[in-house]
């Protein structure tokens, strides 16, 4: 398959691109490197990717819809990997237009090209469990309402399934979006908590830890959902009846509240950590939870790393990256 991956200099999309690429699939990576998190990750991320054929990567916006036709110009893809976005629950305090611009002006400039592309196959891009808020009954149902979400970044992912949906509908694009929970493992992002913890475990920092660390997370380790996306790249695409959009939980469907997983983190790494009770910021939901049946009964999806084993993967990779 040709795919178009855009957010291709991300934790995810690096990732599936290595899977896809190791699968013989072509794959075209988007991605305008920005500095949310440092971008010599994102660099090196490109850096492992570009060592294989069949790879092709272009800094691009995609939120600027002149930059997205320039860096899609002559060629023609099977699916759109769609993983670019602004991530994140608390940066959306600080700057919201971010999420607008990169998840809602991106997504739309993404169904158009995918409208406009009559050899496209399908469409599958990522949401996120931060839509569920914290009114959603758990495990969370891919039919539960979702209208309540509490951080901007949730509310960005839904209206993006909203988009979607009426693409479908309008145009009849063949659309799939996924909810990620908490994906994490090598090569992972900077901004989320077992990064975080890890660093400052390591340094003998102190952890700041909200809600005395009973938040409760669905962690999900990254090959668990690169396997997900490979199968679904690989799938024609079906649907019984309605508008062709789909929407799919991938979580491990086992919650695990903070401090179990900062207990992982201290066995992987041999050290102590230092907890600091601390006044969570807006945003955060108490738990997330996901019903995977669905994704389960047409993909197959059942994860079966256990955290403290993804986390010790993730905390040989981190030792190596940073020299430590
Ligand atoms: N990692 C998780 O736990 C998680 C959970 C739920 C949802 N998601 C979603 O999965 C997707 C991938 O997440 P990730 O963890 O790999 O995040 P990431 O931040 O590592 O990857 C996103 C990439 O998109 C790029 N990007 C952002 N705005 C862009 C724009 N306007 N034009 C081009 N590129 C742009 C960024 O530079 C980044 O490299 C995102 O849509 C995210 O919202 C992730």
């Amino acid at each position: 398959m040709r795919v178009l991956l855009t957010g291709g200099a991300g934790f995810i999309g690096y990732h599936a691109a290595q899977a896809l690429l190791a699968r013989g699939h072509e794959i075209n990576a988007l991605d305008n490197l920005n500095s949310y998190y440092d971008p010599a990750l994102k660099k090196a991320r490109i850096g492992q990717l570009v060592e294989h054929r069949g790879f092709r990567f272009t800094e691009c916006d995609i939120a600027d819809v002149a930059a997205l036709k320039a860096a899609t110009a002559g060629a023609r893809y099977d699916i759109v990997l769609h993983l670019a976005a602004q991530a994140g629950v608390r940066h959306g305090l600080i700057d919201p237009a971010s999420y607008t611009r990169s998840n809602l002006v991106a997504q739309q400039n993404i169904l158009e090209f995918a409208r406009h592309d009559a050899g496209l196959m399908q469409t599958i891009y990522a949401s996120s469990s931060s839509v569920y808020g914290n009114d959603s009954a758990a495990p969370f149902s891919e039919d539960a309402r979702a209208d309540k979400p509490i951080s901007y970044y949730g509310a960005t992912k839904r209206a993006g399934e909203l988009l979607a949906h009426s693409y479908a509908e309008l145009f009849g694009l063949k659309l799939t979006g996924l909810r990620f929970f908490t994906v994490y493992g090598p090569w992972g992002r900077p901004d989320m908590a077992y990064w975080l913890f890890t660093d400052a475990i390591l340094h003998d920092k102190p952890i700041p830890v909200f809600g005395g660390g009973m938040l409760r997370r669905d962690f999900t380790y990254i090959d668990e959902i690169v396997a997900a996306l490979v199968r679904m790249v690989e799938t024609p695409f079906a649907i019984e009846k309605g508008a062709p959009h789909r929407l799919y939980n991938l979580g491990n469907s086992h919650p695990e509240d903070v401090m179990a997983l900062i207990r992982c983190i201290e066995q992987a790494t041999g050290k102590p950590a230092r907890i600091e009770d601390a006044d969570g910021p807006a945003g955060d939901v108490r738990e997330t939870y996901a019903d995977i049946t669905r994704a389960k009964r047409d993909f197959g999806f059942s994860p079966a790393v256990p955290l403290a084993e993804g986390i010790a993967r993730f905390v040989a990779w981190f030792r190596q990256y940073r020299g430590l």
